[in-house]
């Protein structure tokens, strides 16, 4: 069987590794007759990949730096059959090297980098309003990944330039491979870089800006990159939020880099039309970017495959000040046709709230005078600890200071049994919570703590999953005590409760966190409401009957607007 290799990169650092890996080759294509319908299993690790965006011509698309280099060096030899098949599903408009990249590399890794692919349908659909807004000269797809936009907008726009910008080396290569492939080598440009900080040369036409940025959370972005985001907005004359997810800063980067007359679809997690942090994107929607429409895709259409995440579809024209812009939601891909239907909310009206998510309801969706429960409030899983035999305070524990331990709801009947407020935080078991920081404690404390931790490693404490990723093994980090909490799991609805004692929570139960400010008696009446009304209706049903709310489900129980349950309660 014919071999290919990545042969176009530097003779000398790849000679040796093509040799060591064609002695010892297996493949499971090796002496197969054909390659199955399927490519599931035949490109089976990252190096491969690598492989297979050399063969394809991955470096036929100029400017390639050296992780991609290094990579291409040390990728295996793969299948002549493979490459032929996978080079003919790209032109057939399928990303055989997006999938199965998506396929090799775990969604928890892959979300570290916010690497989540967009599906065909959504990629067509922002490819046609491109379309239908006029012919680019360039088009950028900001963290390109294996570039799917670009790919489209290569059949739609012939004439343009492309560019993708992609900071992880493997998804370069897939794009320069799948480009090369399209014969767009020449018109392409692949930047291996950070896009906040790409330099794109100024052009004279009109730039589309369309992708999927990457949804990190705050957690992980780095100090600088968060004055950068504030340094930069100020340059608008706006503020931003250190709590903004990475998506925020790719459309920060796009306002400040993009000239009056550019263009753009980007679709990201929906939470920006609603959250504090999200009034930044808010405000460039209604200045700099020119915001035309914005199309919610709930979650159960998966616009972000695997994360049950509601998305938002946004498109722009840079300066443009339109009089309207146009609001829709989506439950089905197949829906989504025209990008820039829906219903047309005046800029004035926009101005004046800070949550938009309802503009996209159609009065048949929620009631009047109600809002979903997301937007009142975010619903979050309680903590893992990965051990609680060990992090539930136990005889072993009695020696730790009072300050480590945490009054916890860690059992559902503890909610179920409490009525409408749980008021008694004496009454819960108390889980441990050590800072990572253990020197902050006196000699003696930190003895004892010291004991308990030789038990808890004893216990394989230290080992667990859970454990091994938290900042400190021994640091559990509970969530703030929620204003109200929730069971998601039982063969009944969940029930809601007031949290007047000020308990954490673990996994068994949600707690509601209020987007903004609610008084006790909002928050009392939130929850009369939802412990006469929430029914098993909204969750999912498992073998046996057992219901589950997810926290994206939870948050879509229509509840009323908190003037309604102010008035309803007066
Ligand atoms: C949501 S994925 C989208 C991929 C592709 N555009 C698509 O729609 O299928 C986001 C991509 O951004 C990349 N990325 C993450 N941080 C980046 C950064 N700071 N600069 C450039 N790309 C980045 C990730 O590696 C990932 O490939």
């Amino acid at each position: 069987m014919a071999i290919h290799g990545s042969r176009n990169i530097p003779p000398r650092a790849f000679e040796g590794a093509v040799q060591t890996v064609l002695d010892s080759y297996e493949h499971p294509l090796n002496g197969a007759s054909g390659v199955p319908a399927s490519l599931d299993g035949l490109i089976r690790t990252e190096a491969e990949l690598a492989a297979l965006a050399g063969a394809l011509g991955a470096e036929s698309v100029g400017g390639l730096k050296n992780d991609e280099l290094r990579l291409l060096a040390s990728a295996p030899a793969v299948p002549h059959v493979l490459v032929d098949e996978v080079n003919d599903r790209i032109r057939a408009r399928e990303d055989p090297l997006g999938d199965a990249f998506c396929a090799i590399r775990t969604a928890p890794t892959r979300r570290a980098s916010g690497a989540v692919y967009t599906p065909k349908a959504i990629v067509t659909a922002m490819v046609d309003w491109a379309a239908s807004a006029g012919a680019p000269a360039r088009v950028v797809e900001p963290g390109a990944g294996s570039g799917r936009f670009l790919m489209e907008a290569a059949r739609r726009f012939p004439q343009a330039e492309l560019v993708a910008v992609e900071n992880d080396p493997l998804a370069s290569l897939m794009a320069r491979a799948n480009l090369a492939v399209l014969g767009k080598g020449e018109q392409s440009r692949v930047m291996l870089a950070d896009f906040r900080n790409a330099k794109l040369a100024v052009i004279d036409g009109r730039t589309l800006y369309i992708g999927n940025p990457p949804y990190v959370r705050h957690h992980l972005i780095e100090p600088q990159w968060k004055d950068w985001l504030k340094r930069q907005a100020r340059q608008l004359g706006l503020k931003a939020s250190a709590l903004a997810g990475l998506h925020v800063y790719f459309f920060l980067a796009i306002a400040r880099w993009a000239k009056a007359g550019d263009y753009g679809a980007l679709i990201s997690a929906a939470e920006w039309l609603d959250v504090n942090y999200g009034q930044l994107v808010r405000d460039l929607f209604l200045n700099r970017l020119g915001g035309q429409s914005v199309v919610v895709v709930e979650p159960r259409a998966e616009p972000f495959p695997g994360t049950a995440t509601t998305g938002a579809i946004t498109t722009f024209t840079v300066n443009a000040a339109p009089a309207t812009a146009r609001f829709i939601r989506v439950s089905n891909l197949n829906k989504l046709g025209n990008l820039a239907d829906g219903r047309p909310i005046s800029r004035k009206q926009l101005a004046a709230e800070t949550r938009w998510s309802h503009f996209t309801r159609t009065p048949t969706d929620t009631p009047a005078g109600y809002v979903e429960l997301g937007e009142l409030c975010r619903v979050h899983r309680g903590q893992v600890t990965g051990a609680n035999r060990v992090w539930i305070a136990g005889p072993e524990s009695e020696a730790l200071p009072e300050s480590v331990l945490f009054p916890t709801v860690t059992r559902a009947r503890e909610l179920i049994q409490s009525g409408p407020a749980l008021t008694n935080a004496a009454s819960l078991r108390r889980v441990i919570d050590l800072p990572v920081d253990l020197s902050v404690f006196s000699d003696e404390t930190r003895a004892a703590i010291d004991r308990f931790l030789e038990w808890a490693r004893s216990m394989g404490a230290s080992e667990s999953y859970v454990a091994t990723h938290r900042k400190a093994w021994w640091s559990v980090r509970l969530r703030e005590p929620a204003p109200i909490l929730a069971t998601y799991m039982a063969r009944r609805p969940p029930a809601f409760v007031l949290n007047d004692a000020g308990a954490r929570h673990l996994n068994i139960a949600h707690g509601l966190y209020p987007r903004e400010q609610l008084t006790r008696e909002t928050l009392a009446a939130l929850v009369t409401h939802l412990r006469q009304s929430a029914s098993i209706r909204g969750g999912r049903v498992y073998a046996g009957g057992l219901t589950k709310f997810e926290p994206r489900e939870m948050e879509r129980i229509p509840v009323p607007e908190p003037a309604t349950l102010d008035a309803a309660r007066l």
